[in-house]
């Protein structure tokens, strides 16, 4: 087993695979007056951790939820088996057409790069769509060492968030609204991590020993550090 694969075995029995709650979901989309038959991108959707919500607020609408990482897809799809109106695939978002009116990202757009991620997103919205996405922040101009190391050598590419909204109005969106990321939607990933490591790690290999340190170093670096980095929730329409 390498690292990385004990690193998905890790993340394939928690319930989301990155910071986000159902409360976030609700103030993420409450500036949309999304149809109730809205069609709906789960971009990056993990195990579907959001599909529900997304779903409460289009009852008749339809979730197609995507992952470039297959098993995160299967589980996905077996949470949602026999309702039409969820679709699962293992697929890039960026093989994703639509048009959608709504894409939801839930810290997946940085895979993309930022300008790259939204320019893919303009091309598929439909006319007034709209993305909600959280992303990578630092939330002063001049973060600590700690706020910095929090990245792991990816610092340089996370702005402050005056800086995302900017670029998000230079891909053509309005922002209506962007919001630090909440304390309880990172503890609603790190405690059943943490948890999970705690199971995990009685008789662990060496490669798991080596993911499952990494899980409690991010959780304890994320804690030291939130007054200065998290996520920015950010809700932009098409212009
Ligand atoms: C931080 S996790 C978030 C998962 C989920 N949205 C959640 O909040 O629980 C990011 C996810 O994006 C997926 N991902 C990365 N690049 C992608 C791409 N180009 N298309 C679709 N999914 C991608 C990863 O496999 C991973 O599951």
């Amino acid at each position: 087993m390498t690292e990385m694969e004990a690193f998905f075995a890790l993340q394939e029995g928690l319930p989301r695979q990155g910071p986000g709650d159902r409360a976030s979901l609700d103030a993420a989309l409450a500036p949309l007056d999304l149809p109730r038959n809205a069609q709906i991108l789960d971009a990056g959707c993990g195990v579907g951790a959001d599909i529900a919500g997304l779903l409460a607020h289009a009852p008749e609408g339809h979730v197609t939820a995507v992952d470039t990482h297959a098993p995160f897809v299967d589980l996905a799809g077996n949470a949602h088996a026999g309702d039409g109106r969820v679709t699962a695939a293992a697929r890039s978002m960026l093989d994703c057409a639509g048009p959608y009116d709504l894409i939801w990202c839930s810290g997946a757009l940085y895979f993309l790069g930022l300008e790259a991620g939204l320019a893919w997103a303009a091309r598929a919205l439909a006319p007034g769509g709209a993305i909600a996405f959280s992303e990578p922040a630092f939330f002063t101009e001049a973060p600590s060492p700690e706020a910095r190391e929090f990245w792991e050598g990816e610092e340089a590419a996370i702005r402050t968030a005056p800086a995302i909204r900017t670029a998000c109005e230079a891909a053509g969106f309005a922002v209506l609204s962007a919001f630090p990321l909440p304390d309880a939607a990172w503890e609603a990933y790190y405690a059943p991590m943490e948890a999970r490591v705690a199971a995990l790690r009685p008789g662990a290999a060496p490669a798991m020993e080596a993911a499952l340190d990494a899980a409690l170093r991010e959780a304890a670096g994320w804690r030291a550090a939130k007054a200065e980095t998290g996520y920015l929730m950010v809700t932009a329409r098409k212009v």
